[in-house]
């Protein structure tokens, strides 16, 4: 909780924090990789520094949180805090290095807004930092104990024992422990963390759902390469990396598995909804289903380009094929013609459990829905923040409205 001397300057000065928090967040990182680059090259994902991704997440979550403390000086508000938590642990973050990020936080704030931060605004915003960190650390250390492992020691030698192509974009790579023993148990929708040594001498690293667990006693992983779209940007660095070179035989540097964005069991309803490469934590939660609760009503979703650009499509429509009280609804935004190759039936007819193919941007106005369902959504945000705001129309409740982005949670911000 904030202390009763920090909370009124809290609340007086956080318009101003708030206001400056991008330039406090750019000057941060630039303060930091000043005094260690090797964090740059070796820790930190180089095109979210780029792109301005990473500070935007970085300030979203600060004012999130320091917002929640000013209304409730008395709690904790810890909910903010889980996803940033799992990641962190995926990344073997260490206590010890708080210490290093909050003198640099608060030397920006200080740098950025000037005089206006007397001793005592100095004094209150170090507490928020260190009521923030605090919380991280802790919920990074039960992370930790909870896999088993050391503050940080999260880091594993996986052979790739097959590599599939998917899509003329994406391939699945089957990781397997070198030792033959199995590897470790994941929850269906957690990912991992993969380290890639770049041509450059930079190491990468970035996250990847666990998609599945063939034979029980390894992990997939399901990689589409970033393109350069329209050469205004530049390849994803570490996608293409794995597609062009990750073949089977290799060994790679993959954390344990972690990830707050886990099915819940019980038998309510649920519905998946996913776009493009976002099926891949859906494709480990239907496995999970589909072993374990077949009769659990689904409701599973997802939206492509086409059909041909649509990973693990058979997979897919065998999945919920296999579930008893499930239907696949499915949208491509064009080559609807070919469905046909989607789906497990026969040739011309889809099986029983697709309810439709249809070409354009999914929208679930016209589904009919338990108010009871919970959902779980997963691809590009502006395909999140359409079928979420649709489906608080239906009537669901926010809270039963969970999502995973696969870059830094810019929800926040916005
Ligand atoms: C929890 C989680 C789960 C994930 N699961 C999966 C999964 O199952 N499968 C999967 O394929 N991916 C998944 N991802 C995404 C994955 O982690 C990577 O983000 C993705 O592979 C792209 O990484 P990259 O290194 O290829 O691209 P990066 O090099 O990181 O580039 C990312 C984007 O930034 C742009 N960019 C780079 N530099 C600049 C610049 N200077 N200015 C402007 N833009 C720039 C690039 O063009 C690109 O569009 C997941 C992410 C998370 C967080
Ligand atoms: C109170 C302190 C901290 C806060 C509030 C914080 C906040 C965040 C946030 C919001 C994200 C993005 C999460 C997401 O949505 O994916 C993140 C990621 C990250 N954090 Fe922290 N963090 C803190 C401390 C640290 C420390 C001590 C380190 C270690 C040097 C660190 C290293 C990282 C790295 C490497 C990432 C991933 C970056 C990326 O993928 O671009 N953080 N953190």
């Amino acid at each position: 909780m904030l202390s009763t001397q920090s909370a009124p300057i809290v609340r007086d000065t956080l318009p101003a924090v708030g206001a400056s928090l991008g330039a406090i967040t750019e000057l941060f990182y630039t303060r930091m990789f000043e005094e260690r680059p090797e964090l740059l090259r070796g820790l930190f994902n180089r095109a979210n520094q780029a792109n301005g991704a990473q500070r935007e997440a970085l300030a979203g979550a600060v004012a999130a949180f320091a917002s929640a403390l000013v209304e409730h000086p008395d709690e904790r508000p810890d909910a903010v805090l889980g996803r940033i938590a799992n990641k962190h642990a995926s990344l073997g973050i260490t206590s010890d290095q708080y210490t290093l990020v909050g003198r640099h936080l608060l030397g920006a704030v200080k740098e950025v807004l000037g005089e206006a931060v007397t001793p005592a605004v100095a004094a209150a915003w170090d507490e928020v930092y260190w009521l923030m960190a605090n919380a991280l650390i802790a919920m990074e250390a039960r992370l930790y104990a909870e896999a088993g492992v050391e503050n940080g020691v999260v880091w594993r030698d996986m052979e790739i024992a097959d590599r599939t192509e998917e899509s003329p974009d994406t391939a699945s790579f089957v990781l397997r422990r070198p030792d033959g023993l199995p590897a470790d148990p994941f929850l269906p929708g957690q990912y991992v963390s993969v380290q890639v040594e770049l041509p450059d001498g930079a190491r990468q690293i970035r996250q990847y759902s666990l998609s599945a667990s063939p034979d029980g006693k390894t992990w997939r992983i399901t990689v589409k390469r970033e393109r350069s779209a329209d050469g205004r940007v530049p390849e994803g660095e570490v996608s293409s990396w794995l597609y062009a070179h990750a073949r089977a035989g290799q060994i790679l540097k993959v954390s344990l598995p972690f990830g707050d964005l886990v099915l819940p069991d019980g038998d309510g309803p649920l519905l998946l909804a996913s776009a493009g490469i976002g099926i891949t934590p859906m494709l480990s939660m239907l496995h999970h289903l589909a072993t374990v609760s077949p009769d659990r009503p689904v409701v599973v979703i997802h939206a492509d380009r086409s059909p041909a650009d649509h990973a693990h499509r058979l997979e897919l429509s065998e999945l919920v094929g296999r579930l008893h009280r499930a239907s696949l609804h499915l949208w491509y935004e064009n080559g609807v013609g070919e469905w046909y190759e989607t789906v497990a039936g026969e040739q011309g007819e889809p099986a029983a459990h697709v309810a439709h193919v249809r070409e354009g941007w999914a929208d679930v106005t016209g589904l009919t829905l338990p108010q009871d369902t919970t959902a779980f959504l997963c691809g590009p945000l502006p395909f999140m923040q359409a079928v979420r705001g649709d489906l608080l129309t239906h009537g669901l409740s926010p809270a039963a409205v969970h999502y995973e982005v696969f870059g830094p949670d810019l929800w926040l911000s916005k």
